[in-house]
């Protein structure tokens, strides 16, 4: 086992660890599915996230069986070995291979999970399953379940108690260890260096989807396997309309270009959005704009750090946000008053209507609670953040046309978006490298 193996073989044992915490039992942990996209064409295939932060086993049609009772054990459930089939598909480990690679206790071809189940569930005293992820495994649990019951007047008992293994692994994923951070920082670099790509590239007359073309170059060149999600890239107006995706828009002189895109490196997630001028140059009223988003920005950053609040950040931002709103004339201080009513009655939304950030790892909108776990039953508070959680820090302002606000401004979408580890101290912006400031971005662009 080398030492990344050793790395999911030990998040097993923490989690085995957790169950045993609450009486022992059996956990079921099944990968993705492979997806038809039109006939016999497939989707490409990606692993379950919680499935691969366990094993690093990449192969459809796996599940992992932990057992946590007298004798922990870690089990395989993939793929047998098949040469007619790895001449059409290519290799596939098979199970003892697999098992021997990646450190399991056992492993066993998956054609054998049916059989294999009742007879592990027997006497477990609970179930770790995330019911509702996968209604074909959900059955097949409830068939398990009623094999083990049958046998009950030959003295066996079937787990009494479900729990939910997601909530466990979810608390898991959100604070990053040592080789996630360092996975992570490597997709960061090149997400960074495929923006730099697409606003180096740009100018007046290209569309939308050349920029998109140099993006998905930049990933694929330096190894990464997919895009973190669908790259958004939106010029003028385009860039208000917030899940937008890369058409064929012409990018016209005089117009903003925003691109939200990052790439998927072995796994895990980086997630980036610039906004740059497509001839090079700033407007009076774009620069405006930025530089209060920009500002925003640098107030949630700060906001950033161990033992801050997740909002704190976008209630920094909003403050930054709304002030610019007022000053620029986007929002008319007769009819919204001050800033304190403007962000006590939301008027902002009219221009910022989304959060400032989310979790951020092998999901691109990562798992983990967002807020604390209290007994009460009053509103638990935001969570406060660690060391190892990441997060996105994404300000933007979106101006639709619309009576009463300033006509130099309608069109205008922006959005700043890096990736923060939080550190010890504060955070670290692993997607720095991505010019921001009005200077830089002029600067690379006139390269
Ligand atoms: N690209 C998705 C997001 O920014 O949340
Ligand atoms: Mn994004
Ligand atoms: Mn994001």
């Amino acid at each position: 086992m080398n030492a990344l193996m050793k790395t999911y073989a030990a998040r097993r044992a923490r989690l085995i660890e957790q169950m045993q915490a609450k009486g022992g039992g059996i956990a079921i942990i099944p990968t993705a599915p492979e997806v038809m996209r039109n006939r016999d064409a497939d989707y490409p295939y990606r692993h379950d996230s919680y499935f691969y932060y366990l094993s690093g086993f990449t192969e459809p049609e796996a599940v992992i069986v932990l057992v946590a009772g007298k004798n922990n054990q870690s089990i395989l459930f993939c793929r047998d070995k098949n040469l007619e089939r790895e001449i059409w598909d290519g290799y596939r480990y098979g199970p003892e291979a697999a098992r021997e690679a990646f450190g399991f206790d056992a492993a066993f071809p998956i054609d054998a999970l049916h059989a294999e189940m009742p007879k592990l569930m027997a006497d477990a005293p609970a179930l770790f399953f995330a019911l509702g992820s996968d209604a074909k495994l959900d059955a097949q649990v409830q068939q398990w379940l009623n094999a083990v019951r049958m046998q009950s007047r030959a003295g066996v008992t079937a787990p009494a108690a479900m729990h939910d293994v997601h909530v466990l692994l979810d608390e898991m994923r959100l604070i990053k260890d040592a080789e996630e951070i360092a996975v992570m920082k490597r997709a960061a670099a090149i997400s960074v260096e495929a923006h730099r790509r697409a606003m180096k590239i740009c100018r007046p007359g290209l569309r939308e989807y050349h920029l998109e073309a140099e993006l998905l170059h930049e990933f694929r060149r330096q190894g990464s396997q997919f895009p973190a999600y669908g790259s958004i890239v939106a010029t003028g107006a385009n860039a208000c309309v917030l899940h937008y995706r890369a058409s064929d828009a012409e990018i016209r002189d005089g117009d903003l270009v925003l691109i939200d895109a990052g790439c998927e490196l072995d796994g895990y997630a980086s997630d980036i959005t610039r906004t740059f001028p497509a001839n090079g140059r700033f407007s009076g009223p774009q620069k405006a704009l930025y530089e209060i988003v920009l500002a925003s920005q640098a107030a949630a950053i700060a906001e950033t750090a161990p033992g801050k609040r997740f909002t704190d950040g976008h209630d920094a931002a909003v403050r930054v946000l709304a002030q610019g709103m007022l000053d620029t004339g986007l929002l008319d201080r007769k009819k919204v008053g001050t800033l304190d009513e403007v962000i006590a009655q939301g008027a902002y939304r009219q221009f910022y209507m989304h959060r400032t950030g989310h979790w951020l790892g092998m999901d691109v909108h990562d798992v983990g609670e967002y807020r604390e776990a209290s007994a009460d039953s009053g509103e638990r508070p935001w969570r406060k953040l660690q060391p190892g959680m990441v997060l996105t820090v994404e300000p933007g302002i979106y101006v639709r046309p619309a009576e009463g606000v300033p006509e130099q401004f309608w069109n205008i979408g922006i959005r700043i978006e890096d990736d923060a580890l939080v550190t010890a101290t504060g955070c670290d912006i692993i997607t720095s490298d991505a010019p921001k400031t009005v200077a830089d971005i002029e600067a690379l662009m006139r390269q």
